[in-house]
């Protein structure tokens, strides 16, 4: 019988339980560094009982940088910045990985023309184009650079971010590449650049150092990579030793898009989870499932008819950093999250819990998918 609080392995790493804080990019950085506000969300993150917790994404170049106030990876004093991060989570007995992203033609710190797999111009004032060889080695080695730097402060691992829209999943996604070099076409050469970047990444880190990957189950957007092709990469990543995965979905050139769905919450089983539960019966690794997930109950119900490793969960963390600890003392209610994606939209840079966006939507979004960082009338 699986329990939310049972300890996991991954790699030479045992996680204390289940529950991952699944990367959220919390805007609350300056020059690319944390504030103290960032550290305050990390430490009460730390202390909130969570096993495994993953940072915001973090940007490996400046030619891919989300936002102005996006956190970065590429400054040579990110080990002492991540430090005192990491610190707190062992002193809480909590595992801490670093997300790593290039944010591609969703960069919007950057002027045109932006990095992609192919050019493309399909969203307002963007002008993307198709990267050469030598900026694909150039964000490779970029990606290698940062992880050895997370390694150095003394933090658990590194997560590659291959979901959502970045760089590594316009490249995988037929919808975003239509190169005909050897970084398009096939499912092997559409892979070929998040696979060199594993291949750089490991070699940066060693053995020893935990590596995953968030990927795309779908793009959710025509034409989308298929499960087999996810699995395959997945397969194939393990094969090289990847410690673990973390199921994901969607794909909206250019657009404002958290991955997160317009699933009613609450309301049967989250979006991902039969893709995640195909996974770990297809492929030999820990895998956890993102995205929706609410109720301890349906969470230990569904590791305990899968393969799932662990349950990872955003926007919950930001109304109760201490959810699992929440739990673990007996209160088994569900996340007090209501998925009304107000707490990244809408009132400034910094992310945090906090009532609708007058003129949002019921999903809580607003009109312009680039007024993210501004406040909203
Ligand atoms: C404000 C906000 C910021 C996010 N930032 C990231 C990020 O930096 N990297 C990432 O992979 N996903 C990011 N996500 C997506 C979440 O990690 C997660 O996949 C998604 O919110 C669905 O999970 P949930 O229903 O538990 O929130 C973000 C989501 C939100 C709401």
């Amino acid at each position: 019988m699986k329990t939310l609080f049972d300890p996991v392995r991954l790699g030479r790493v045992t996680v204390k339980n289940r529950i991952c804080r699944s990367a959220t990019e919390d805007g609350m950085c300056r020059d690319g560094r944390a504030t103290p506000e960032l550290y305050a969300v990390y430490e009460r993150l730390a202390a909130g009982g969570a096993g495994l917790v993953c940072s915001g994404m973090r940007e490996v170049s400046p030619t891919g940088l989300y936002v102005p106030s996006a956190a970065v990876a590429w400054h040579e004093d990110l080990a002492e910045e991540l430090r005192p991060t990491a610190e707190a989570m062992h002193e809480n007995g909590a595992v801490f990985v670093v997300q790593l992203v290039h944010s591609g033609f969703k960069a919007r710190a950057v002027s045109n023309p932006l990095y992609a797999p192919s050019d493309y111009s399909g969203v307002p004032g963007v002008e993307a184009r198709e990267m050469t060889r030598e900026q694909i080695r150039a964000v490779t080695a970029d990606f290698a650079a940062a992880a050895r730097r997370v390694r150095d402060s003394g933090a658990d691992g590194v997560q590659l971010h291959n979901a959502h829209g970045y760089l590594l999943s316009e490249f995988f996604s037929p919808c975003s590449n239509r190169r005909r070099d050897e970084y398009g076409g096939s499912t092997e050469n559409r892979a070929r650049f998040a696979l060199e970047v594993y291949e750089a990444v490991r070699e940066a880190v060693g053995d020893d150092f935990i590596i995953g990957i968030k990927t795309n189950c779908s793009d959710m957007i025509e034409p989308t990579i298929s499960f087999d092709e996810c699995a395959w990469l997945v397969q194939t990543l393990r094969e090289r030793g990847l410690d673990y995965v973390e199921l994901s979905g969607g794909l909206i050139p250019g657009a404002e898009w958290h991955g997160s769905l317009d699933y009613p919450p609450g309301e049967g089983e989250p979006p991902f989870y039969a893709s995640a539960a195909e996974l770990a019966r297809r492929v030999d690794i820990p895998v956890y499932s993102v995205a929706g997930w609410r109720d301890p109950e349906l969470m230990e119900r569904c590791l305990n008819e899968s393969g799932i490793t662990g349950i990872s969960m955003a926007m919950p963390f930001i109304r109760e950093p201490d959810l699992p600890n929440r739990w673990l003392s007996g209160d088994r209610s569900p996340a007090k999250c209501i998925t009304c994606h107000a707490c990244g939209r809408g009132s400034g840079y910094a992310v945090m819990c906090q009532p609708k966006p007058a003129n949002a939507d019921s999903m809580g979004r607003v009109e312009c998918v680039f007024n993210r960082g501004k406040a909203v009338e």
